[in-house]
């Protein structure tokens, strides 16, 4: 039989393709842009390269991704275009790009010798749903892991996808929330001294077994936003990088964490915060521990301290109900974090080949 489609590691030139696979998920290519804080629908053609990336990333704009897909490379991450065979000779024809994958590897926290991966984004183009590409792209991301070492995928997904993730071998359910409120006010004059965050924490390997706890939404992302583009619209948006010393939370062992206050490009009062503790397995999972009261206490009071009046940040589930009877938050949206662990044939296998 003819295969109709194939997966094979994206190169520089799948770039305009890869865009239009991301831009094809804006049904009716309905683009939006903010103007004083409101959300008016907009045409491609009248925004900036910097508009475009608000409306869903770097996918969005062939210069931002051709950076990203740099980085990723450098990294050591990995990043796979699904191609699906169009016969004749006219236009079109051929093997044109309609899905793609980026998965990042990365140290377990709470054993650095192990190595695990995260599918970072997946899509297939609109129009192509349902033809087996997304699983073919799941698959070869999860053999390729298993051949870098990795001994389990992780995904966050919304609900909607759950069944397409169970379909591919996924499981387990670690509830992540979205969560936004206001900040209290700061009684310290002044901005704080943010201490640097250590040399390297960027570089593979060191980043996550540093400071990574889960692999929960926004790790990778920020990762590559954290590194400015040479884009100076993108770069007018602030982006503090600070170690903090937390205080002692009892249970929990998070002692030292680096934390991020990104602004929201959208609305400069609000901060969005994320926190990478340094576990010390005294948790039930530390895995999927980034936050505790105390640490969030800590970041807000910082982020107050910064100037902010509002933030988001991402709490697992437990955290969330637990944590919101002490802080004026609400949530905004549920996603979860699903595990594949990978099987030794599959390790195996790839170890062999
Ligand atoms: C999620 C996505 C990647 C799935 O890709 P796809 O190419 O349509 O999926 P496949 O055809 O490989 O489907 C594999 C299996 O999952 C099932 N499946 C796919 N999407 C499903 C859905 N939304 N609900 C239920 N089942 C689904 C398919 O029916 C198939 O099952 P089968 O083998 O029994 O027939 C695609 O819908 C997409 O790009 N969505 C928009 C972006 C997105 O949500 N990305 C994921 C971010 S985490």
């Amino acid at each position: 039989m003819t295969a109709t489609h194939r997966v094979r590691p994206a190169e520089p030139g799948d770039v305009p393709a890869i865009v239009r696979v991301y831009r094809s998920d804006l049904i009716d290519g309905s683009w939006w842009r903010f103007d004083h804080n409101q959300r008016m629908s907009a045409h491609l053609e009248d925004l900036t390269p910097f508009q475009q990336w608000l409306n869903g990333g770097p996918w969005m704009n062939p210069d931002y991704l051709a950076v990203h897909l740099r980085r990723l490379a450098a990294e050591g991450h990995r990043a796979y275009v699904a191609e699906e065979y169009v016969p004749g000779t006219g236009p079109g024809a051929g093997w044109p790009v309609r899905g793609e994958i980026e998965v990042f590897l990365y140290h377990e926290a709470a054993d650095p010798d192990r190595l695990a991966a995260h599918i970072g984004v997946l899509q297939v183009e609109r129009g192509f749903f349902r033809r087996g590409l997304g699983r073919a792209l799941v698959e070869r991301a999860c053999r390729e892991a298993a051949a870098g070492g990795a001994r389990k995928v992780t995904v966050v997904c919304g609900r909607d996808n759950l069944p397409f993730y169970r379909k591919c071998g996924f499981s387990g359910l670690t509830p992540v929330v979205t969560v936004e409120g206001g900040l209290p006010k700061s009684r310290e004059a002044g901005r704080p001294p943010l201490a640097p965050p250590p040399e390297g924490l960027f570089a593979r390997g060191v980043w996550p077994s540093v400071a990574g706890v889960h692999p929960g939404p926004g790790q990778t992302w920020f990762l590559y936003r954290a590194q400015p583009y040479d884009d100076p619209e993108f770069t007018a948006h602030r982006l503090e990088v600070s170690l903090l010393d937390l205080p002692a939370a009892p249970g929990r062992g998070l002692r030292q964490a680096v934390a991020f206050f990104r602004e929201n490009q959208i609305d400069p009062n609000e901060v969005i915060l994320y926190c990478l503790a340094e576990p010390d397995g005294a948790g039930p999972d530390t895995s999927f521990s980034p936050l505790g009261r105390a640490a969030l206490a800590e970041l807000q009071r910082w982020a107050a301290a910064l100037g902010y009046t509002h933030f988001r940040t991402y709490l697992t589930g437990p955290e969330f109900s637990k944590l919101r009877f002490f802080f004026r938050m609400s949530e905004v949206s549920r996603e979860y974090i699903l595990r594949r662990f990978l099987t030794d044939s599959e390790v195996h296998a790839d170890e062999q080949a």
